[in-house]
């Protein structure tokens, strides 16, 4: 019932209830306390004021004929007005009583008598209709074994029910102002907590109606409102950029399809015009064959990255000898390198073992060697170096070409990313090939370092973790 109310309501009677459970308590124990402190001070004066009573009947020789006036004027501290006194024969009749008692007597209760045969003193409360109720205290005198008299002290517990009444009163009337004060505040205070989630919800409900560049501006605080708004940001931050990134791929993909439609397009509407020798139609269907193959080539990349986003490329992870791959990627290479007449060259090379998966390996090394020559300028060289680290291989394919300004070496990894100088120096590149690279690796618990200088080559490094030895 209660978690249809708003936090703050929730707040505010959670924190009302407590309060009021603290004041009962309070309350009571303190009535408690006093109400026994104030009844014992009662009987202590009555105890005090026995001792004088009995000290005096005993000197006057309690019998039927003394007075109380002639007890008092021996013992002026009996003619107290909070107290009365009685004196009973053994029997319970009354024999002297303090004048101002005169109105009515208060006859010896059955218990008190048998108590005082035994000796013994008896406290007790007594009530008469229409007045307070009294405080009595009978102590027997007696000789030998034999009682003599009883004597009674006794006063009205008006003094302590008047007290307590007033605190009873003093309690009703401060627990609900306190309780009342106590909810306005804890609502204002819940209100005040929470003014800033309120903010937030509407601040995500304008982030959830589309505009994923909007910000809460929660106070810089590091409480919990704060944290929150911190993580709620950093969230659509990301949400944003993840948002911005599939666009740009989006359009890049679409981009990088369409230039080789376009040029086959082109050519085929061209070839078609009029009637031409076999050998034109040859060419054509050449040069298609070759944007065919492009395009087959960036369609497996980018079903391979979707894969990758996907969690389903699977790895194998077994012992590879990185020398020898890299051996046998040297050779191929410099093969291809011809091509272009730039030299693949393989520096020190120490036998490394790392973990994974050797065809994926393969093509990681291959697409970085392969834009080494591609980025090259003729008669350039490339360089291989493999080099057993304390617990990592590194592979470095250094090159002597165009190099990669600052700014774009972060970027080179995005997908479809080429910079201006490749795209002038080499037309048919994709910008797909180091994002595998990157994937590869990180899927071996490995990284790629770039180190680039504009003009005058760059290198790139692999570092794989070895494979546990065994
Ligand atoms: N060795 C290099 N020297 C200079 N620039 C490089 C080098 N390697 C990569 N780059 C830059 O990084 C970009 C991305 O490289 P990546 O291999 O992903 O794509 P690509 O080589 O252009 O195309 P492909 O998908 O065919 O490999 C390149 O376009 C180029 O700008
Ligand atoms: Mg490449």
């Amino acid at each position: 019932m209660l978690f249809h109310f708003s936090i703050r309501v929730r707040l505010t009677l959670w924190y009302g209830s407590a309060l009021l459970l603290i004041l009962i308590a309070v309350a009571l124990a303190l009535y408690t306390v006093l109400a026994r402190d104030l009844r014992s001070q009662v009987d202590q004066s009555l105890e005090e004021a026995a001792v004088a009573a009995v000290r005096a009947v005993e000197q006057q020789g309690a019998g039927p004929f003394i007075s109380f006036e002639a007890l008092a004027v021996e013992f002026p501290e009996l003619a107290v007005l909070d107290k009365f006194f009685q004196i009973f024969s053994p029997a319970g009749k009354i024999t002297i009583q303090s004048p101002h008692l005169k109105q009515h007597d208060i006859p010896l209760s059955p218990t008190a008598l048998e108590a005082a045969l035994l000796g013994r003193s008896t406290f007790e409360s007594a009530k008469f209709r229409g007045e307070p109720p009294l405080r009595l205290l009978s102590v027997p005198i007696r000789r030998g074994a034999l009682l003599v008299n009883v004597v009674q002290v006794g006063t009205s517990l008006h003094p302590v029910e008047h007290t307590l009444h007033r605190l009873l009163g003093v309690f009703l009337i401060a627990t609900p102002v306190a309780l009342l004060v106590a909810l306005a505040g804890g609502w204002f205070l819940a209100g005040r907590a929470l003014k800033p989630v309120e903010a937030i919800t509407l601040a995500a409900q304008r982030i959830a109606a589309g505009d994923l560049t909007q910000r809460l501006t929660a106070p810089p605080s590091s409480d919990e409102i704060g944290r929150l708004a911190a993580t709620f940001n950093t969230m659509i931050a990301r949400l944003d950029a993840s948002f911005r990134q599939v666009h740009r791929f989006t359009g890049d993909a679409s981009h990088e399809l369409r230039t080789p439609l376009t040029v086959m397009k082109g050519e085929t509407e061209l070839a078609l015009r009029r009637p031409r020798p076999a050998e034109d139609y040859k060419s054509v269907l050449e040069s298609n064959l070759e944007e065919i193959e492009r395009m087959s080539r960036i369609v497996d990349e980018l079903l391979f990255l979707a894969r990758t986003d996907l969690g389903e490329v699977r790895m194998e992870s077994k012992p590879v000898r990185l020398d020898a791959l890299v051996q046998d990627i040297q050779r191929q290479a410099a093969v291809l390198g011809q091509d272009q007449q730039v030299q693949v060259v393989s520096g020190t090379s120490e036998p490394v073992t790392v973990q994974g998966d050797e065809l994926r390996l393969r093509e990681l090394i291959l697409n970085l060697v392969d834009n080494a020559i591609k980025y090259s300028h003729r008669g350039g060289t490339v360089s291989l170096a493999l080099t057993r680290g304390r617990d990592a291989a590194r592979l470095s394919i250094a090159d002597s070409g165009i190099g990669i300004p600052p700014e774009d070496q972060a970027r080179i990894f995005d997908r479809f990313y080429r910079t201006d100088a490749a795209r002038a120096h080499d037309k048919k590149g994709t910008g797909l090939g180091l994002s595998i690279c990157k994937w590869i690796a990180e899927a071996h618990q490995g990284r790629i370092e770039v180190q680039s200088t504009i003009g005058q080559g760059s290198q790139f490094t692999v570092v794989l973790p070895l494979a546990p030895s065994r």
